[in-house]
């Protein structure tokens, strides 16, 4: 599988895909160590720098790992992983290795520790920027440092909750890429 990724980018194609997969995306998190990972909602935290936010209960496994360790994977999964990503945000890495009970293959990074998914679309390095509002508010600021996608994947659309346990599934792609006449440094094709 790992020569099934290439490398995406670092910040030009990060950010249109953070942006792409808005509103509240859905991500497997992976975390080093113990081959751990949860299941999170991210949204983009700046315009134009490739920095996320994220926001963990401190009751979570993973709470005590960003901040010991500071940094994460974020994995896009797809929607045929669905199923999997829910009920791996249904137990906790404090009692189980998620890897192994859902049958995941941890692919080393490149930059971080934590490894990345090999099951995913899109894995996306990170390091943990800003912890300013982490005691008030468990909000932590990652910033993407590498970012991973398997372009042999056929299927590619991603799933993004809205809450209640539903989510909604990509559909048809618009491009309106010219139509971006004030960014074009930010336009890839
Ligand atoms: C659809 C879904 C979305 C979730 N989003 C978040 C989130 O944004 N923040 C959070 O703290 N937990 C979220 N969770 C809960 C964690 O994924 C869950 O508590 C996880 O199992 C924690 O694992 P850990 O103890 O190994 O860190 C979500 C769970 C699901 C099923």
């Amino acid at each position: 599988m790992a020569t099934d990724f290439r490398k995406a980018c670092s910040a030009d194609l990060l950010l249109p895909a953070l942006n792409s997969a808005q509103p509240r995306p859905f991500h497997a998190f992976a975390l080093p160590g113990a081959s751990r990972t949860a299941s999170w909602n991210f949204t983009s935290a700046s315009a134009i720098t490739p920095e996320i936010a994220c926001v963990v209960s401190p009751g979570d496994y993973s709470f005590s790992a960003l901040r010991k360790t500071k940094e994460c994977v974020i994995a896009i999964p797809t929607v045929d992983l669905a199923r999997k990503v829910v009920d791996i945000g249904n137990c906790s890495g404090q009692e189980v290795d998620k890897f192994e009970k859902f049958g995941l293959t941890p692919q080393p990074g490149k930059v971080v520790k934590a490894p990345l998914i090999a099951e995913c679309l899109a894995n996306i390095e990170c390091r943990v920027v800003n912890t300013t509002l982490v005691n008030r508010y468990c909000l932590f600021i990652l910033e993407g440092v590498q970012a991973w996608i398997d372009r042999k994947r056929k299927e590619r659309r991603t799933f993004h909750a809205v809450g209640n346990g539903t989510f909604i599934v990509d559909g048809r792609t618009l491009d309106l890429k010219k139509r971006m006449v004030k960014w074009p440094e930010h336009i890839v094709d």
